[in-house]
Parts: C-alpha cells; structure tokens; sequence
C-alpha cells in the first residue's frame, strides 16, 4: 500500500535522524572508488573496499605493469620461481585468510644447511646434526639465539592485536598511530632506533648482532643492522620455523583478490590526480571529487572518483604521479627506496670462492653474509627441488652482477635471469611514517612501508585504508585512532 506521508519534510527529517542514529546514515554512499596500483596492497584493498562499500559502488583498480607488483615469478628450466616477495610468516593472518579463501595452497618453504660468510671465513656452518648446531650456536653466541627468540616472540605478539581492532572495524590515520594502538611507547621507540641499537639496549651480544641479526637483515631488507628496530624484528620474525608460500606463485593472491572484489583492472599508467569540487554535491553543499589521469592503449583519459586509494610508493623513480590543485600541496615524496637486484641461476657454485679447498666438502644450501665492502652479494641459495642438478640459486645484490663477478660465484652456469627492483625503503631511523590520509579522502598504504615492508603489511594498511575511508565517508570519527582498544576488547564478549 503506497501513500504518500502527510508530514512535511522538515518535520520528518528529525524523526529519521532519531531512528537511524545520526547524520551519517542520511549520507549517500559513493558511488566510484579509485585504486592505483595492483599489488597486494591495491588487490586487498579492492577486496577490503567491497566488503565495506557493498556491491554497488564501482571499484576501479589501475595498474601500469603486470598484477602482482613486487610479487612476481620469474621461469628457468621450466619451473617458476619467486623473484620479490617470496616468504610469509605463518602468523600473517591476512595472507593466510586469502589463500583459504581463493582456494589456493600453501606450500612450505623447505630450507638446507645454512653458513655465515664474512667475506673472510665462515662464522657458522650448519651441520646435519641438529645437536651439533645447537651447540655450536651455544659455544659461539651463549643465550642470545634463544633470547632473540622470545624478544620477537614479545613484538610478534603484541603486533597481533591489529587483528583484533581490524575485526572490530578500528581504523588509525598514520602508521604511528597504528603501532601505539598495539604496542604502545616502546613500539615508537623501535622506529627511533636502530635494530642495532634496539637490541643492544636489550643485552644481546655485538658479536651475535654483528654475525647472525646483520645477516638476517641483509637476505630480508639488502640493508645492515641500521634498518629501524620495528623493521629489525619483522626481518628477525622471518627465520621462523613454518614459512611458506603460495602453490604457483604468491602473485596468484593478488589476481584471486581483484577477481573476487569484482573491482575492474585498468591497465594503464596513471600520469596525475586532480581534486575537483562540484556545486552540487550531497546535502546542496560542494562536493569533493579526484580526477584521475591515465595513458592506456586507448590513449590518454580521464576519470573522477568520491574516494582515492593510493597503493605504491609515490616516490618519483617508482610512481611519478603529479598531484594538481591541493591545498596544501601533496608533500613530494623523496626518501629513497633501496635497491636490490635477484638473479637466478643454473649451474655449479664456486666453493673455492667461498674459501673452501676441495669443493666436495661443500654442502651449503644457503650462504648469508656479514658486512664486508669487498662482498659484492648480501646472500646466495638454492631455490629449486633438490633432485635437479646443478641447482638454481637465487642471488641477492645491490648491484646488477658483472661478468666478472658471475664468474668467481660460479663455476659454471648456463642459463640466468635477473629481476632489478626498487624494493623496499632504505630504513634510516628516526624513521617519520607519511599519513595514511593525504586528503579529504585520499589515502596512502605505502605509508606502512616505512614501518616495516612486507605482503602482510600492506595487506593490514589495505583493511585500515579501506575502514578509514568507510568510517570518514560516514562521519564515524569514534572509530578512528582510539587508544586502550587492548583494553577495552578484552572486556567485550
Ligand atoms: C626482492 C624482494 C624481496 C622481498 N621479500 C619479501 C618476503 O620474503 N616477504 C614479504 O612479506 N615481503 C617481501 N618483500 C616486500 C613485499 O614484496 C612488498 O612489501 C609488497 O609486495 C608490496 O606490495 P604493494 O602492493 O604495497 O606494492 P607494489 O607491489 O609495489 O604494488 C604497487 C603497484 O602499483 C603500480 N603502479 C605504480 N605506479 C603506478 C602508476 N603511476 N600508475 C599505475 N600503476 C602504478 C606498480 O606497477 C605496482 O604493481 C620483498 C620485496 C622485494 C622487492
Ligand atoms: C622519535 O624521534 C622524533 C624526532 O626524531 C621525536 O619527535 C619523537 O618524540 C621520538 N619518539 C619517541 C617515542 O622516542
Ligand atoms: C602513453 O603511452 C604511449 C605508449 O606507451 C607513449 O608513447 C606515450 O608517450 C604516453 N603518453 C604519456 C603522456 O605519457
Ligand atoms: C614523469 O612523468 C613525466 C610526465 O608526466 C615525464 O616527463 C618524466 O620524464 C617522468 N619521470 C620519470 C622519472 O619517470
Ligand atoms: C673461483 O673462486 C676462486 C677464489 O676466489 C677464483 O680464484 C676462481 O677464479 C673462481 N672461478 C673458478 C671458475 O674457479
């Protein structure tokens, strides 16, 4: 039975305003979302956004390159093999939910015997006697290798309450915040400090920071034990037992997510973005809109959007997108990103090379190293089934290799492939996080980055990116930044 309401409008409005529990819910939803970027973080924000925004709003995802980002596979010998991000912590819980829910696998990363390079001489080897190495680890490093254990164990731990506020709909406007919310002080302490310096202030030996934690921090990040303490325990977190990696490829997530957001990919580079206002927006009054540029095979276009998320690194080497007509200006974005270069190759490693007599004795896996300005690799493994021989090592360097240097670190090889990435932030702490808002509704993942980078991080900025711009759309500012959530969680059923 449809008849219309003698009430007048006025008179109505306060009624609805009542029932519906404020402003907010009068708010028409957006109707277009922007992405750029295809990564895991502008994948699991499409994904994210979706979930928040239900079904009817239009998630546009741009995307320059391949999807996947810096998740990517390169092939050699018919096999395919992870030439950016490549292990995941078995307590990342996004990227686990992910797997579960696109119905991919998890595959274990399977490890051989490890040494210590100095560049010199090995300061440790494994063996395949597990009480030896314990004790050798012992003999060398006393309690640190067990210390540093339950120290990450304490981070680790307190890290994990980002779950709990992400399931109860917290959202935080910098990754400052982020990281206070789940440990408090001291977390602000450990981007303040060096990794070095944050485990010295723990008691932990030079030596043992010198040797083991420099050589962690070398195969995860290409950078010494200078990185930032949050950083520091991220890449210390990676030595675990129970890594893996997705079956296929960890770049098969980020088309799972895009598919199952229902977002539309464009390919296509985005050259600027423009805030436009429009006279007539929600309620009468202007209403904010981002005009995105793009080049595409269709030529150069343009698009407007009610939300923006940004999902790379804005750096001018990485994204070089122009911002117009901000006010204030979008900060330039210039602290650079440090490189590291993967190769891979098949063929027959140097053992004399690594100093050992009669070649037969080598039985290395994986090589990591310490500091050394004569060592032209920060770490060197093997990376494929151990029936093919020879095997594929996977190298990471700073720089591309030469000729030259191929030539001391194998003895023989045949075929090679080379990956060269802007891969990280080049950590120096204090290390100051960008915002995770840049404008009205224009926000930045990447931001993250500069706490620690990683899938499992981005993946946490994309769920925070897409809540702050769910809970600002709709005036929900009681959901942003709020302190004691640990607290006040605990109490609630
Ligand atoms: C060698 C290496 C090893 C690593 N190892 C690990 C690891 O073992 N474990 C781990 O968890 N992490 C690891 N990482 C880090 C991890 O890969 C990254 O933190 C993560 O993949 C970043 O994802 P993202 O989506 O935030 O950014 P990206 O993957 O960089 O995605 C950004 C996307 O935006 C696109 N884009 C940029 N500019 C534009 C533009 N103007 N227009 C359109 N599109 C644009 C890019 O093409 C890119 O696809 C590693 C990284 C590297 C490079
Ligand atoms: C970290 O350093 C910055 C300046 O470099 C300072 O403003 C801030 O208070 C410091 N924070 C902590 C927790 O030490
Ligand atoms: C757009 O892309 C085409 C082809 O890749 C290129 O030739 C052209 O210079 C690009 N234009 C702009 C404005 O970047
Ligand atoms: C950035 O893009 C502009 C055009 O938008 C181009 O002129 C410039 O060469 C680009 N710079 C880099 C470093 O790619
Ligand atoms: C192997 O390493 C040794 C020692 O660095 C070097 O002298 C030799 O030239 C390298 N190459 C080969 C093929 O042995």
């Amino acid at each position: 039975m449809a008849r219309s309401l003698p009430l007048p409008l006025p008179l109505l409005l306060p009624g609805l305003l009542l029932c519906c529990g404020g402003a907010s819910e009068l708010r028409r939803p957006p109707a277009r979302i922007g992405v750029i970027g295809a990564g895991i973080g502008g994948t699991s924000a499409a994904y994210f956004l979706r979930q928040k925004f239900g079904k009817d709003v239009q998630i546009h995802v741009f995307e320059r390159g391949a999807v996947g980002g810096r998740l990517a596979t390169v092939r050699l010998e018919g096999k395919d093999y992870e030439a950016g991000g490549s292990i995941i912590h078995p307590l990342n819980l996004h990227m686990k939910h992910f797997v579960k829910e696109l119905g991919l696998s998890e595959h274990q990363v399977q490890d051989g015997l490890m040494g210590i390079y100095s560049g010199e001489e090995f300061a440790y080897v494994e063996s395949s006697w597990y009480i030896w190495n314990l004790l050798k680890l012992f003999w060398r490093y006393g309690l640190n290798p067990l210390r540093i254990y339950m120290w990450v164990e304490e981070v680790l731990e307190k890290f994990m309450r980002i779950y709990r506020y992400q399931s109860h709909d917290y959202a935080f406007s910098s990754p400052e915040n982020l990281l206070h919310a789940v440990g408090g002080a001291n977390f602000l302490h450990l981007l303040n400090q060096t990794i070095d310096e944050s485990l010295q202030k723990a008691r932990f030996s030079q030596k043992f920071i010198n040797e083991m934690v420099t050589a962690v921090m070398r195969v995860n990040y290409g950078q010494s034990a200078s990185v930032n303490g949050f950083v520091g325990a991220v890449s210390l977190a990676g030595v675990n037992a129970g890594l893996w990696s997705v079956e296929g490829g960890n770049k098969l997530v980020c088309t799972g997510l895009l598919d199952a957001s229902k977002a539309q990919l464009i390919s296509g580079r985005v050259i600027s973005v423009e805030a436009k206002t429009r006279p007539n927006g929600r309620a009468g009054g202007p209403m904010k809109l981002y005009e995105i540029t793009y080049n595409s095979t269709s030529g150069v276009t343009s698009d407007v959007y009610d939300i923006l998320l940004i999902t790379t690194p804005l750096q001018r080497e990485i994204a070089n997108i122009t911002f117009r007509n901000f006010n204030p200006p979008i900060p330039k974005f210039s602290a650079p990103y440090h490189q590291t270069v993967a190769t891979f190759v098949h063929g027959h490693i140097n053992a004399s090379f690594f100093g050992y007599q009669d070649p037969s004795q080598f039985n290395l896996a994986a090589i990591f190293t310490m500091e050394d300005p004569h060592l032209f690799i920060n770490n060197v493994g093997i990376v494929s089934p151990i029936n093919l021989s020879p095997p594929v090592w996977k190298v990471f360097s700073r720089q591309l290799l030469t000729k030259e240097q191929m030539k001391l670190l194998f003895s023989s090889y045949d075929s090679v492939e080379v990956q060269k990435w802007l891969a990280y932030p080049h950590y120096s702490p204090p290390e100051k996080c960008p915002p995770f808002i840049l404008h009205d509704q224009m926000y930045y993942t990447s931001a993250i980055e500069w706490a620690a980078s990683a899938m499992e991080m981005s993946a946490i900025s994309a769920k925070n990116a897409a809540l702050l711009a769910h809970h600002r759309w709709y005036s929900k500012m009681n959901m942003i930044n709020q302190e004691d959530l640990h607290e006040r969680l605990k109490t609630e059923l």
